[in-house]
């Protein structure tokens, strides 16, 4: 049987640079599954279809087709033969991604592939209802958070090394909204699993994280 690290949490709490930076530690493959969300928002942003055509979205599933390699142990993304990877970061498609994931089209189409993804190989799954709804009966689940401050201010920093001109006061709206979406909407809410741990990276670095994490997963797992 596969051994499942879920881990879930709200945007810019650092999931995946930590699940990531885990899963080469233990030999796991680090599935994102935020990225296939974000794949799928593409699609419907090169085809003008707006967020809050539901029926045009639901439709547009049909011509979706996700798939998921490996190159290098780096997670590749393909929308209809076409490797989205590098296209998929803006912050336009995550808020696209947030936007259309509430659709039970779209939900149903990607849940059905990571837990497929899941059944034969060890995994770290990291997104929103990993713990909740993907991976019920993960052997370890993990409630990653931070403040929106910490968030923001990460966001910030990272932007500011790219060369990226930015507001932070914009970013804190947008992460605020973002929260507010993936926690309200009625399928699959972001929510700690009631046995997930919850693991606040707010005053921690990203070994600490890490650190934690290990920690966590090698009690559940008697190691
Ligand atoms: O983790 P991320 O920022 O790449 O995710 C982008 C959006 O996709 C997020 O705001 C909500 C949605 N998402 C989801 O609904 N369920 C998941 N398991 C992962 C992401």
């Amino acid at each position: 049987m596969s051994i499942n690290i879920a881990i879930d949490g709200p945007a810019g709490a650092g999931k995946s640079t930590i699940a990531k930076k885990l899963a080469a530690k233990l030999g796991f493959v680090y599935v994102d599954t935020g990225a296939m969300y974000r794949a799928m928002a593409y699609h419907f942003l090169q085809k003008n279809i707006k967020p809050e055509e539901e029926e045009k979205i639901s439709l547009e599933c049909k011509n979706v087709n996700i798939t998921i390699t490996y190159e290098n142990g780096e997670q590749q993304v393909i929308l209809n033969d076409t490797n989205v990877t590098p296209f998929i970061r803006k912050e336009e498609v995550g808020n696209m991604a947030s936007a259309t994931s509430i659709y039970p089209k779209v939900r149903e189409k990607l849940v059905e592939l990571q837990k497929e993804l899941a059944k034969t190989t060890n995994v770290i799954m990291d997104g929103r209802d990993i713990g909740t709804c993907v991976l019920p009966d993960a052997q370890v689940k993990i409630y990653l958070t931070a403040s929106v401050e910490a968030r923001s201010k990460r966001r910030y920093d990272e932007l500011c090394k790219k060369g990226i001109s930015c507001d932070i006061e914009e970013i804190k709206k947008d992460i605020t909204e973002r929260d507010y979406r993936d926690m309200h909407r009625e399928m699959s809410p972001l929510k700690q699993a009631g046995d997930a741990v919850l693991v606040d990276s707010s005053e921690l670095n990203i070994e600490e994280v890490v650190a934690v994490i290990e920690k966590i997963y090698k009690e559940k797992c008697s190691l």
